[in-house]
């Protein structure tokens, strides 16, 4: 009761005002400096003669300032870093007991010995301080100066004890959301794990569904080679069929171990100036075999660019984008890889006349073994081309870009930054 009436009533008027308005700005999202700022301020202005100053401990339990508006800035910095101790000035002392203390006169004082002419170089005199709690731990203090030896009354008490009750709010305000964060992120982090987690056992049933196709040819064809009496032509057939399901075999697993070392970031990657022609060219040759049995059109347009790349890998990406431009194009469609320059990069374009990608499909096309429902049974597809082309062309620097319209066709560009000449 005692304590209400230290207050006129215009004060305790003003002193709510205060508290309102930072009850609001702490409720609006202002910086915990910013809110204690404004608690330090608020104080000043009900006792005129003062100086106030808000210190908080640190993770490693040093006293930090987390406001001082109007003490000198040398002071602050000299007094930041103080660890609390029995003799660690007013705040030192007062973190270290729990409890408030006061310094009528630091000049006399035995707790600022070591202070002392710190703060009477600032014309700092008289020096009080409340701990900050909370959660019933204390976290820091506040602290009051004045510049003249000064007994603290039963209004200057209440004071304090208010606005250092709502120094107190403010942290642990801030302290709430910092634990909120540090959940959400904790949440985060195991939810990508998780995520992970799935995709890798995902990945792995696929492969094993990938697999025991032409594993089962094999072990067929080699059941009849061992327990058949074959006639000539039979074995030819069975041991073709044993070398293309090897084959397969062989090639997803080359694919697969590319795509495990190009996401690991494993991948070697010997980056050189090419005329991306020259690569053309060469996958061009590669895939004309199957163009003509597909009775597919494969043009090449544009003049040769220059682009900084793998050689190796850049022909993996431009064989599997013509390969499926052409798999997946109607007869007597034309499918064209056209090359272009501009200022700051160099674009190299496939694009088909085929069925196009839906736009509810698109997500899953860089899903490993995702066919999209595709033909599971066609030669050497796996569902591993696109995503392999993307990952490749990114670890060479490049971007990957695919735009599908259904009924009309898919174009995939992938850009190489401009390859820089010195000026001669
Ligand atoms: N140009 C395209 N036009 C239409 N559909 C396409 C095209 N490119 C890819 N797709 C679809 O995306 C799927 C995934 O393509 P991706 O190249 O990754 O695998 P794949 O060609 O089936 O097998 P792989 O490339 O491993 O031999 C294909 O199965 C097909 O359904
Ligand atoms: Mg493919």
């Amino acid at each position: 009761m005692g304590r209400v009436n230290v207050l006129s009533g215009d004060e305790v008027t003003a002193v709510l005002d205060h508290q309102t308005a930072v009850m609001e700005e702490i409720a609006s999202g202002a910086s915990l400096s910013a809110v204690l700022d404004s608690v330090v301020c608020a104080l000043e202005e009900l006792m005129p003669e003062s100086r106030c100053s808000v210190l908080l401990l640190d993770d490693s339990r040093t006293l930090r300032h987390a406001s001082a508006p109007t003490l000198p800035a040398a002071y602050s910095a000299a007094i930041d870093g103080l660890e609390p101790g029995p003799f660690a000035g007013f705040c030192g002392t007062a973190v270290h007991f729990g409890e408030p203390v006061t310094a009528v006169d630091v000049m006399t004082d035995p707790r600022w010995v070591r202070f002392r002419e710190l703060a009477a170089g600032h014309s700092l005199r008289a020096c009080w301080s409340s701990p900050i709690r909370c959660r019933s731990h204390v976290v820091g203090t506040f602290a009051v100066y004045h510049q003249t030896p000064y007994v603290p009354d039963q209004r200057d008490e209440e004071l304090v004890r208010r606005f250092t009750h709502l120094a107190s709010l403010a942290v642990e305000h801030a302290q709430a959301a910092i634990e909120r964060e540090a959940r959400h992120m904790a949440d985060l982090a195991r939810q990508t794990a998780e995520r992970a987690n799935l995709a890798k056992s995902q990945f792995v049933t696929a492969l094993s569904q990938e697999l025991r196709t032409p594993l089962q040819a094999i072990t067929g064809f080699t059941e009849n080679l061992q327990t058949l009496d074959l006639s000539p032509d039979q074995r030819r057939v069975a041991l073709e069929q044993i070398g293309l399901a090897s084959a397969h075999i062989l090639s997803i697993v080359d694919d697969v171990l590319d795509l495990a070392r190009v996401e690991a970031g494993a991948m070697p990657i010997d980056l050189a100036e090419l005329e991306a022609h020259d690569v053309i060219a060469a996958a061009l040759d590669l895939i004309q075999p199957l163009a003509d049995r597909r009775s597919v059109t494969v043009e090449r347009t544009g003049l040769s660019v220059t682009v900084s790349a793998d050689r190796r890998r850049l022909q993996q990406v431009i064989l599997n984008l013509i390969a499926n431009a052409v798999w997946f194009s109607p007869p007597n469609s034309t499918v064209c890889i056209a090359t272009e320059a501009c200022d700051d990069h160099a674009s190299i374009h496939v694009t088909d006349q085929g069925p196009g990608i839906a736009n509810e499909l698109l997500a899953r096309l860089f899903v490993p073994f995702d066919r999209l429902g595709a033909d599971a049974g066609r030669e050497g597809g796996a569902g591993l081309g696109l995503v392999l082309a993307r990952r490749l062309t990114e670890a060479m620097n490049a971007t990957f870009d695919l735009a599908s319209v259904v009924g009309v066709g898919t174009h995939i560009t992938v850009t190489f930054a401009a390859v820089l000449r010195p000026h001669k």
